[in-house]
């Protein structure tokens, strides 16, 4: 543990009152270890401010002191960004949750960095109105870290990923002066636009406190249908005339074999539909008024791509059909501990990268598998490749699939981010003159690199 000095530490203490500085191993240990459990560290002192002004007084000290920072705050992040790997001070959004008033007339809401998504939605939900990001970790993962990743989820078909719901920021700087941006203007052109500039920056240029949402009107009549492929090209061609002949579309999210038999396994539930297919959809309509017919429809016009269908109208049959989506997550990781690669592909390249992948990954590490899900109508796919045995999987791998998605001219980062276990591949998908711009954009406002310092540029450019 670093030896900070003594009276730093009791000054960090007296801003944000001993109860919420914490020092001791086993209070400390939930936050300095990752969700996937690949990235730990250790942190001399975890602080829980209560507001803006105390978390803007704890900077202000660690800048003097020239100590880096980590922001957290529901620390589901998947790439090791949200953890001090460099016995950073670990700065805890947690206790910035409160949720101001719904702006019924604007269809917006100002709320908390810390307020998780799951607080967020039901306080929006009163008002008839919903958020327009949703992913699995909701019960966990804040807005402020979904704003710092950039979070997409399951409805980027439908409503963009977490940079379009936000239209106004308050926020830290590595100084601990306080930008505040919150009107909520749709239309407002002074100016660099600090909520794009803060998503998707990961912690490095700011801490966001306080952001202003978008809001849009609560679908509550829904329909979801299981569709099983026997390929992933099919799985691919029938997502493109969903896409194009269902305007209630709300979610396609994809599920491929591997990932399918360990979930079922994992839940206990043998596979609904398909039992040796290649490809399942889990296709979600959603509108004010009720969208079965127009979804049946839909599947009619795929023809005889779909090997088979299950749809499900009501509450719990919908659930049931979800959870094969939902717990994918949680079923890889009680194999081992996962290599989470998230990346995404031009519609064309999709399937070819879904098919070769395997051959690939075993051709380097013979004991180790992919298990292949995603957003397949954003062209996300997750793949998370498992060592023999729960062991983790060699290096190279991760290396040549990145480098193959980059051949294919995709993402290496789909939504997750790049957090620490990604900023090495950095230049795959950058020039050397962006990762130029971003060095000039982080020493403008980090001059210190105090702000995460460990995570996104990589380390040859700081
Ligand atoms: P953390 O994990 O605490 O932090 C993530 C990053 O943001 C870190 O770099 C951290 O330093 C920074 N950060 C956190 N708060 C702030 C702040 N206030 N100001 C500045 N920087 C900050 N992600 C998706 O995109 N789509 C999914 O569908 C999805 N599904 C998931 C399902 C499961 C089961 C799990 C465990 C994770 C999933 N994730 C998904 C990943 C994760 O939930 C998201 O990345 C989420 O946005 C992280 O939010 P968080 O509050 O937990 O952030
Ligand atoms: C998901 O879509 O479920 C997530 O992004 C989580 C994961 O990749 O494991
Ligand atoms: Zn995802």
């Amino acid at each position: 543990m670093t030896k900070l000095d003594k009276s730093v530490l009791r000054e960090f203490e007296s801003i944000v009152g001993s109860n919420h500085a914490l020092q001791e191993p086993d209070l400390t240990a939930g936050y300095t270890t990752d969700w996937t459990g690949r990235f730990a560290g250790e942190s001399p002192m975890v602080l829980r401010p209560a507001d803006a002004s105390q978390l803007a007084e704890l900077v202000k000290v660690a800048a003097s002191a020239g100590i880096s920072i980590v922001p957290q705050g529901g620390n589901t992040g998947l790439v090791g960004g949200s953890v001090p790997l460099d016995q950073e001070i670990l700065i805890s959004t947690l206790r910035l949750d409160q949720c101001e008033p719904v702006d019924v007339l604007a269809q917006q809401v100002t709320v908390g960095a810390g307020a998780t998504l799951t607080k967020t939605q039901t306080h929006a939900s009163r008002q008839g109105l919903d958020v327009g990001v949703d992913l699995a970790a909701r019960d966990s993962c804040t807005i402020g870290g979904m704003i710092a990743t950039n979070a997409g989820g399951i409805n980027v078909v439908r409503y963009g990923a977490m940079r379009e719901q936000v239209l106004g920021i308050e926020a830290v700087l590595s100084d601990g002066s306080i930008i505040s941006h919150l009107e909520g203007l749709e239309k407002d052109n002074t100016g660099y636009n600090f909520p794009g500039l803060l998503a998707g920056s990961e912690g490095t240029l700011g801490i966001i406190t306080k952001a202003r949402l978008r809001l849009h009107p609560q679908l509550t009549e829904r329909c979801s249908a299981m569709i099983a492929f026997n390929s992933a090209d099919d799985a691919v061609a029938a997502t493109a005339q969903l896409r194009r002949s269902l305007p209630s579309l709300h979610a396609v999210e994809v599920i491929f074999k591997e990932a399918m038999h360990l979930v079922s396994q994992h839940i206990g539930a043998s596979i609904p539909i398909g039992a040796d297919a290649h490809a399942w959809l889990v296709v979600e309509v959603a509108a004010s008024t009720d969208p079965t017919e127009e979804l049946a429809k839909a599947i009619d016009g795929l023809g005889s791509l779909p090997l088979d269908v299950a749809v499900g109208t009501d509450t719990a049959a919908r659930a049931n059909l979800w959870r094969y989506r939902e717990k994918i997550t949680e079923a890889i990781s009680t194999r081992g501990t996962p290599h989470k690669l998230d990346v995404t592909l031009g519609a064309s390249r999709l399937a070819e990268f879904v098919n070769e992948v395997p051959a690939l990954i075993s051709q380097i590490d013979e004991g180790a598998t992919a298990v292949m899900f995603g957003h397949l109508g954003d062209g996300n796919v997750h793949v998370n490749i498992l060592g023999a045995m729960g062991s983790e999987p060699n290096d190279k791998v991760d290396d040549a699939v990145l480098h193959y998605v980059a051949h294919l001219g995709g993402s290496i980062s789909a939504e997750h981010g790049i957090g620490t276990a990604k900023k090495e591949f950095l230049h795959l998908n950058r020039s050397e003159s962006e990762l130029a711009a971003f060095r000039a954009i982080k020493s403008a406002l980090d001059p210190n690199g105090i702000l995460n310092p460990n995570v996104l540029l990589p380390t040859e450019s700081l």
